[in-house]
């Protein structure tokens, strides 16, 4: 029987087209998925668009559009973009759907049911930007911490009693400390929680783009609340006994960025806690890219457009990139001079010209075709240690990438191809060919077998190029498994191979 995964990213606001931020959380989750694919799980990976609330409803005034063609039109570019990044999600959600709000709406009716919603009067700050209400003691110079505009708010309002779930909370996150990664920001978490609750606003009565609250129309509910139920609603809540719900409900990761970790690891699981669903088993934080050291704006001019890093730069060749040169979970710094470096040294140089140099030879010198070693051949080979080393660089990945550590699993596969490099170089099958063309046959098998495992393990984070490479060496892979890294899956000898192309370009 399959195990089951699900993986979800944030719902993105549809205020603004997407930008590297957004791309790179849907990107890690991507390369999760396919990882977990490719072990062999039953994954189910949602993305979607947050579209409620008053800083989407103000970018559609801006734009003088009705907001709903403005949402539209947005959500329609981070589509888009799912499509040009070649991200594998399985569903997209937007909250703006009718599945959407009919389970946010029970989901707020077993809040209410529950007794945990009441009636009163929000008097406090509030910003548009993060949408999120602030205290007194939060404000730094008059600024959210966030360093947004803060407005002062007096309306009626619905509360959640968030107050009355502090110990329960502080309860969950002992039993489970890895509950968020990384450590640090499961430290701010709890700190934040030990300082006391105050219960949530979850509810708005100043403007009107959002989900009407349920039996109370002058009032539309709070966008996270809103937002955070589309994890359970994209499976088919309320119905639990739905089989995508049953299936993947609790969430293994909710991948999220630093500056929204609190709602994911204090708001979404107290909600959850009230209306008495499991709780997700991770929430994943990560840094934020910034551009040349500064947070990306646009007042600054200085916003990466990742659809034209595609085009400029080629599809796996910016995903190679984003996911390399940040450290997981640290904040990193966008610059066209690393990812010049990144593409041409590592990716070019490294993978590229191992897989170039020795297919040439293979199609040159072994007739078109895999090289003809026998059985007992194959075994030897097998013995060998590179193709050692290539096995123990699959439970080296799988290690970096169940703890988080995206940047390192690519590092380690690119230390393979060095590895596959140096072999050409010291066993030189150029000079074999000349004296020992049984063992040049040997060494090239090997290398195009290291091939083969370096394009699988390569394949959940640049899966169109791992394609291609497959296709030369004369396999039909559109689903990698991890399974193949193994003798029985061996190339088979004697086989045609297509003509070797150059797979990752130069950048001048
Ligand atoms: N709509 C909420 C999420 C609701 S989830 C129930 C939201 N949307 S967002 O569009 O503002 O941000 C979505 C994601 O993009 C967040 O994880 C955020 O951290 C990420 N990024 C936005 N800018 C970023 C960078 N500059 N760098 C990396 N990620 C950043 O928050």
């Amino acid at each position: 029987m399959s195990k089951n995964y699900y993986i979800t990213t944030p719902i993105y606001y549809v205020n603004d087209r997407p930008h590297i931020g957004s791309a790179y959380t849907t990107l890690v989750c991507d390369v999760v998925a396919r990882f977990k694919r490719a072990e062999g799980y039953n994954v189910m990976f949602l993305t979607g668009t947050d579209e409620h609330g008053q800083k989407v409803e103000k970018a559609a005034l801006k734009m003088n559009l009705p907001t709903q063609q403005f949402v539209d039109d947005v959500a329609g570019n981070f589509l888009e973009l799912t499509k040009t990044m070649n991200f594998s999600n399985d569903d997209f959600i937007r909250t703006s759907e009718k599945r959407h709000k009919e389970g946010a709406c029970a989901f707020w009716k077993s809040l209410e049911e529950k007794g945990y919603i009441y009636k009163g009067e929000y008097s406090g700050w509030y910003s548009i930007k993060d949408e999120a209400f602030y205290t007194e003691a939060e404000l730094i110079e008059g600024k959210a911490p966030t360093g947004a505009e803060v407005e002062w708010v007096t309306e009626e309002s619905y509360f959640f009693k968030l107050s009355s779930l502090e110990k329960k909370l502080l309860e969950f996150y002992d039993q489970n400390p890895d509950f968020v990664f990384p450590k640090s920001r499961m430290n701010e978490v709890r700190n934040f929680v030990e300082q006391g609750l105050e219960d949530l606003s979850i509810s708005r009565t100043s403007f009107k783009w959002g989900v009407p609250v349920p039996g109370d129309e002058k009032h539309v509910m709070y966008v996270w609340l809103d937002a955070l139920t589309n994890y359970v609603n994209a499976l088919g809540y309320p119905d639990k006994s739905s089989k995508l719900y049953k299936e993947f409900w609790p969430a293994n990761v909710h991948m999220v960025g630093k500056d929204i970790t609190r709602f994911h690891a204090i708001y979404w699981p107290a909600f959850l806690m009230a209306a008495d669903i499991e709780l997700p088993r991770q929430i994943v934080s990560h840094g934020w890219w910034l551009v040349e050291g500064e947070k990306m704006s646009k007042s600054i001019g200085n916003v990466i457009d990742p659809i034209k890093l595609v085009e400029e730069y080629g599809l796996d060749e910016t995903r190679y990139y984003l996911m390399k040169e940040i450290s997981f979970g640290q904040d990193g710094t966008f610059s066209q001079d690393t990812l010049r470096t990144r593409i041409n040294g590592e990716l070019a140089n490294k993978v590229g010209n191992l897989i170039q140099r020795t297919l040439s030879m293979v199609y040159k010198n072994c007739g078109e075709r895999i090289p003809n070693v026998s059985e007992d051949e194959v075994d030897e080979i097998y013995q060998r240690d590179l193709l050692n080393y290539a096995k123990e660089t699959y439970s080296e990945v799988k290690k970096k990438i169940d703890g988080h550590a995206y940047d390192k699993a690519l590092g380690q596969i690119i230390l393979l191809a060095e590895k596959a490099n140096e072999y050409v170089n010291d066993s030189a099958p150029w000079d074999l060919k000349k004296n020992n063309e049984k063992e040049m046959e040997k060494v090239l098998y090997e290398l195009c077998e290291v091939i083969r495992h370096l394009t699988i393990l390569l394949s959940p984070f640049l899966p169109s190029s791992s394609d291609r490479i497959m296709k030369i060496l004369g396999l039909d892979n559109e689903i990698f498994s991890f399974s193949q890294l193994s003798k029985n899956f061996a190339l088979v000898p004697g086989s045609k191979i297509q003509k070797p192309e150059i797979i990752f370009k130069k950048i001048d």
